[in-house]
C-alpha cells in the first residue's frame, strides 16, 4: 500500500511543479512595462536612420550578424558553445529570410526580452540582457536603420545545439533570473556624463559580457563587475578601476583613445575580438561618448583580477631587450620577424612599436600574446590599418612558444611558461 501513496505524492509534486512552471513562464514572458507596447510601425526619417546607425554601431550588431565576403547583417556568424553552435541570424529587411516582416513590437520583444517573432526564446549569446536597458525610442531607431538597408536573400543557418540545451523554452526561466527586462534609469546623484557612460557600457556596449567573469549559468557576475574574463581562449582583461589590476591608472583620455584607435601607448593593444569591437563599434563613437564611457569605467568598484597580471607599469625603463640573455631561439625569431615593428628596445617609434606596459606581455598565462602571434591583428579604424601578420604558418609550436616567452621576458617581468602544447591548443 505504500507504493501508490508514494506515486501519488510524486505525481502531486510533479503536477504542482508543472503548474508552477507554466505560471512562471507566463510571468517570465510578460513584458514588465505594458505601457511600452504595442507600437504602430514607425515611418523612416533621415535623422532617425542616422541615430539608429550610430546606436547599431554602439551596440556592435554587425560583428555578430556578418561573415567575411557577405553583405553586413546577412547572418551566418558562428558562435561555438560547449553544447553546440549558434549562428547570428540574417537581420536585413528581407521579408523571407531576414526580419522584413517584423513589426515594431516584434523587434522590441527581441531586443528587450530575447523573444523572436515566432515566439521562441533566443539564446543570450545575443546580448538582449544588455539591450533591455535601451529605451523603446533607441530600439526603434535601430530598427528603422536596419530597415533602410538593402534586403539580402540569404537564409539564416539553423543552430546546431544538443539536447536538452536545444529546448529553448527553458531560457524563459533563465530570463526570470538573469534578464531584468528594465530600461536604464539615470542615477539622480550621478552627473549627466556618468549617466551617459553607464548607459553606453551597460546597455548597447554590453562590455560586461566579456569583461566580467561568468557564473555557472553563463551570466556575468554582478559582484565582480569588469574583473576580467576569458573569451575564445583570450583574456578580456580587468577594466574595473583597480589601480594595479584594472584601468585605474589609465587617464580618461588614454581609455577613450584606446577605444577610438585600438591602441594606447604603454597601456594596451586591441587584438582579436576587441579589435573587431574597436573597428565596428567604438571607433565610430563620438569623443564625448568615449570619454563618458571612460569616466564611468574609472569610477566602478575596483576589483582584484581573475589572474595575476602585473600591468600598468607605464613609464618604467625598457632595457630588457639589450640585457636579456635567455631564450636564444626566441630572441633570434624576434630579431628576424618582430623587431621591425616592435622595436629594438629604444623608445617606441612606430604606432605599433613598444609592447611595454601592455597586459599581454605582463600576463604569465600568455594567452593573448600567443593568440596574437599565431593569428595576427587585422582591422581598420579611421586612423588606418592596424596590422600584424599571422605567424601560425611560419613557425612550429615550440618556436612560437619560445618567441612569446622571449617577448614577455624582454618587455614584461618574465616568468612565462607557455610551451608547445599550449600553442597547439591556441592554433585551433
Ligand atoms: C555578441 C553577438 C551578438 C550581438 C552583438 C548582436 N546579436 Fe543579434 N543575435 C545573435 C545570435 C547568436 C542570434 C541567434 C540566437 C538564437 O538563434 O537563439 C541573434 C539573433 C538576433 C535576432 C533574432 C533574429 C531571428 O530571426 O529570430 C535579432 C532581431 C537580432 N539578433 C538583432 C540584433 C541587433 C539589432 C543587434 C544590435 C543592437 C544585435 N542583434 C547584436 C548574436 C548577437
Ligand atoms: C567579445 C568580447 C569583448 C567585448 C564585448 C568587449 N571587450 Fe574589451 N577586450 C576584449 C579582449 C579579448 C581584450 C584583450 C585584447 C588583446 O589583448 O588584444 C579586451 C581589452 C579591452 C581593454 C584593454 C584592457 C587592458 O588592460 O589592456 C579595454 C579598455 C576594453 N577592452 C574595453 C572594453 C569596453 C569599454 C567594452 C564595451 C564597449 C568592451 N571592452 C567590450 C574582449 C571584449
Ligand atoms: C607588420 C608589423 C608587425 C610585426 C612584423 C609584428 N607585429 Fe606584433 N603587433 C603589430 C600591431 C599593429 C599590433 C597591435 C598593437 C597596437 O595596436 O599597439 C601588434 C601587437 C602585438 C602584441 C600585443 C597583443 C595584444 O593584443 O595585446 C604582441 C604580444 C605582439 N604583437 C607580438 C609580436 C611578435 C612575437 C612578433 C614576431 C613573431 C610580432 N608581434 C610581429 C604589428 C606587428
Amino acid at each position: 500500500m505504500r507504493r501508490p501513496k508514494v506515486l501519488f505524492a510524486i505525481s502531486a509534486v510533479a503536477l504542482l511543479g508543472f503548474v508552477l512552471a507554466v505560471v512562471l513562464k507566463r510571468v517570465a514572458d510578460a513584458p514588465s512595462d505594458l505601457s511600452e507596447t504595442p507600437h504602430t510601425d514607425t515611418p523612416p526619417d533621415a535623422a532617425m536612420i542616422a541615430r539608429g546607425a550610430y546606436l547599431a554601431a554602439a551596440s556592435d550588431c554587425v560583428s555578430c550578424h556578418t561573415v567575411a565576403g557577405k553583405p553586413p547583417y546577412a547572418g551566418g556568424t558562428p558562435f561555438k558553445l560547449p553544447f553546440g553552435t549558434l549562428y547570428g541570424s540574417n537581420i536585413t529587411p528581407d521579408v523571407t529570410y531576414g526580419i522584413g516582416s517584423w513589426s515594431d513590437s516584434d523587434f522590441i520583444a527581441a531586443l528587450h526580452r530575447g523573444i523572436a517573432k515566432d515566439g521562441h526564446h533566443l539564446y543570450p549569446a545575443f546580448p538582449y540582457t544588455n539591450y533591455t536597458k535601451m529605451p523603446v525610442s533607441d530600439v526603434l531607431a535601430i530598427k528603422v536603420y536596419l530597415f533602410s538597408l538593402k534586403p539580402v536573400p540569404i537564409p539564416s543557418i539553423k543552430n546546431k545545439i544538443i539536447f536538452p540545451f536545444n529546448q529553448t523554452w527553458g531560457i524563459a526561466y533563465w530570463n526570470l533570473i538573469f534578464n531584468p527586462n528594465r530600461r536604464f534609469q539615470a542615477g539622480p546623484n550621478r552627473s549627466a556624463l556618468l549617466n551617459r557612460g553607464a548607459y553606453l557600457v551597460e546597455g548597447p556596449g554590453h562590455c560586461a559580457m566579456c569583461h566580467s567573469p561568468l557564473n555557472l549559468a553563463f551570466a556575468p557576475k554582478k559582484d565582480r563587475e569588469m574583473a576580467g574574463g576569458v573569451v575564445d581562449g583570450l583574456r578580456s582583461y580587468n577594466i574595473s578601476s583597480d589601480l594595479e589590476w584594472g584601468v585605474g591608472s589609465w587617464s580618461e583620455a588614454e581609455l577613450a583613445n584606446y577605444l577610438k584607435t585600438g591602441h594606447s601607448e604603454n597601456r594596451g593593444a586591441a587584438g582579436a575580438s576587441m579589435g573587431q569591437i574597436v573597428q565596428n563599434s567604438t571607433s565610430h563613437m563620438s569623443d564625448p561618448d568615449l570619454l563618458a564611457m571612460a569616466a564611468y569605467l574609472k569610477q566602478l568598484q575596483p576589483q582584484r583580477g581573475v589572474v595575476e597580471i602585473t600591468k600598468n607599469i607605464a613609464g618604467a625603463k625598457l632595457d630588457g631587450l639589450q640585457t636579456f640573455a635567455g631564450e636564444l631561439e626566441g630572441r633570434h625569431i624576434y630579431e628576424g620577424a618582430c623587431m621591425g615593428c616592435h622595436g629594438s628596445g629604444g623608445p617606441a617609434t612606430a604606432y605599433a612599436g613598444n609592447l611595454q606596459g601592455h597586459p599581454s606581455v605582463n600576463d604569465t598565462s600568455s594567452l593573448n600574446a600567443t593568440w596574437v602571434t599565431l593569428h595576427g591583428v587585422d582591422y581598420w579604424t579611421a586612423q588606418g590599418h592596424v596590422y600584424m601578420p599571422a605567424f601560425s604558418g611560419a613557425y612550429s609550436d615550440a618556436e612560437i612558444a619560445s618567441v612569446v616567452r622571449y617577448v614577455e621576458a624582454a618587455f614584461g617581468p618574465g616568468g612565462a611558461t607557455v610551451n608547445g602544447k599550449a600553442v597547439e591548443k591556441a592554433r585551433k
